[in-house]
């Protein structure tokens, strides 16, 4: 059955980054005609209605009608260590994480967390996550089964760690290569699954399990590969002696097959110049996760000249060492870390940011984040008035950013009104 939603429509005409503001559009009487989970159709109001005389109509009044969020760059099995006090990235993953992550040998448990999640998630408008699980395949068994019985588009793999991390969360480089491979070929492709080969980070794989992904990865080269890159200081010194024949932190994943195109890499603040140019020289994606780097104190994320230099850039939450699963307050975080940097980034490129630029970052824009004629229907409509406080802020409003940069500092999952998965409002 064919379905008309009305509202204000947001729709991408091009990266702002490059082309400014103007290439993301909002239509003040806006459809988005829907059928069989996909966009079939968009327009004015009026258009779309003479077109699809026989549509059941929807009207979602003032509400933005937007691409759902993407978050590129989470830890699903982190969601109850949340906002744990005091610690920085290397005590954080010992005090709080490893700990957590350790309960996942239970089934139970991973399935019990990975439902929470998606409730979480799913409430704040997030219609496709990139998650790290733990070492244990049950979990990512657990996300996988939760995100299909959604319908959603998702992205996890199990993280691989053969060093410097506790007895109950360590394997092989051998059971590494043999559990992601095995659930790889159970969970890749299936429905609107994927999985990420999953090294954690170069600290926590010997130079031979790193290898073995890296041998993984080149057998299976439309998976995505995902890890943790230049976070906090100290972590890139303990990366040193660790790596001491390479020369700087991503020449520890390239010399083991971990650099190329579809290579995640997560935080990516303090880089070298070289690493920057190789970085951009493969075409990878780098992932901003603002409110993680500010909690965990990591740094500032320099979002100017890597968009200048043309990387792919997402943005995500890092949950649980970031402190939100909101994408609203993650680009509220992202803009405040732009500012202490010298540069305001425009409303419309933080929107682009949480939708289009993190499925650009997944190599899924022609499936997801934008609204446009054959994409699918995973949308977010957001009340641009939810709480007295944003809505005395947008009263004086002459334009649309003006509208909606209110909701982007304030918003939380009280502004989202309505998620359609697949075109099925949930
Ligand atoms: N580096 C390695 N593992 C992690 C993690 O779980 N969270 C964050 N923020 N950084 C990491
Ligand atoms: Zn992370």
């Amino acid at each position: 059955m064919t379905e008309i939603l009305l509202g204000q429509t947001l729709s991408f005409h091009g990266d702002p980054f490059v082309l400014g503001p103007e290439s993301v559009r909002v239509e003040r009487q806006g459809a988005v005609v829907l059928l069989g989970g996909e966009i079939i159709d968009t327009g004015t109001a009026d258009a779309m209605r003479k077109a699809y005389p026989q549509a059941a109509i929807t009207d979602h009044g003032n509400c933005l009608i937007s691409p759902g969020f993407i978050d590129p760059h989470v830890h699903y099995p982190q969601t109850a260590i949340i906002a744990s006090w005091g610690k920085r990235l290397i005590d954080w993953l010992n005090t709080y994480t490893f700990p957590e992550e350790m309960r996942f040998a239970d089934p139970a448990y991973a399935a019990e967390v990975a439902a929470r999640y998606f409730d979480l998630t799913l409430a704040n408008g997030t219609t496709t996550v990139c998650s790290y699980a733990t070492i244990h395949p049950a979990s990512v068994d657990a996300f996988f089964d939760a995100a299909k019985t959604r319908g959603l588009r998702a992205y996890a793999g199990k993280t691989c760690m053969d060093r410097n991390a506790p007895n109950g969360l360590q394997d092989t480089a051998k059971s590494a290569y043999d559990d992601s491979k095995n659930l790889l070929e159970k969970w890749h492709g299936v429905d609107r699954l994927s999985y990420v080969i999953t090294p954690r980070f170069s600290p926590t794989s010997t130079p031979d399990q790193l290898s073995a992904l890296g041998a993984l990865w080149h057998e299976n080269q439309s998976c995505l590969m995902q890890t943790h890159l230049s976070e906090q200081t100290d972590e890139i010194a303990w990366v040193k002696t660790l790596f001491p024949t390479a020369c700087d932190y991503l020449d520890t994943y390239e010399q083991h097959g971990l650099l190329g195109m579809g290579g995640l890499y997560g935080h990516a603040i303090h880089l070298e110049p070289r690493e920057v140019d190789r970085l951009t020289e493969v075409g990878a994606s780098l992932i901003h996760c603002p409110t993680s780097n500010t909690f965990i104190g990591s740094g500032l994320f320099d979002m100017e000249s890597m968009v200048a230099r043309g990387l792919r850039v997402g943005l995500a939450t890092d949950t649980g060492g970031g402190s939100s699963f909101s994408m609203l307050r993650t680009m509220a975080a992202a803009y405040e870390v732009a500012q202490l940097r010298g540069t305001s980034l425009h409303p419309a490129q933080l929107w682009w940011l949480a939708t289009q630029g993190s499925a650009r970052a997944l190599h899924a824009e022609k499936k997801i984040g934008n609204i446009a004629k054959g994409l699918e229907a995973d949308l977010v409509v957001i009340d641009l008035a939810s709480t007295a406080a944003i809505e005395q802020a947008t009263r004086r409003a002459e334009t649309i950013w003006q509208s909606v940069f209110p909701t982007i500092m304030m918003g939380d999952d009280r502004a989202v009104k309505a998620v359609y998965i697949a075109g099925k409002l949930r």
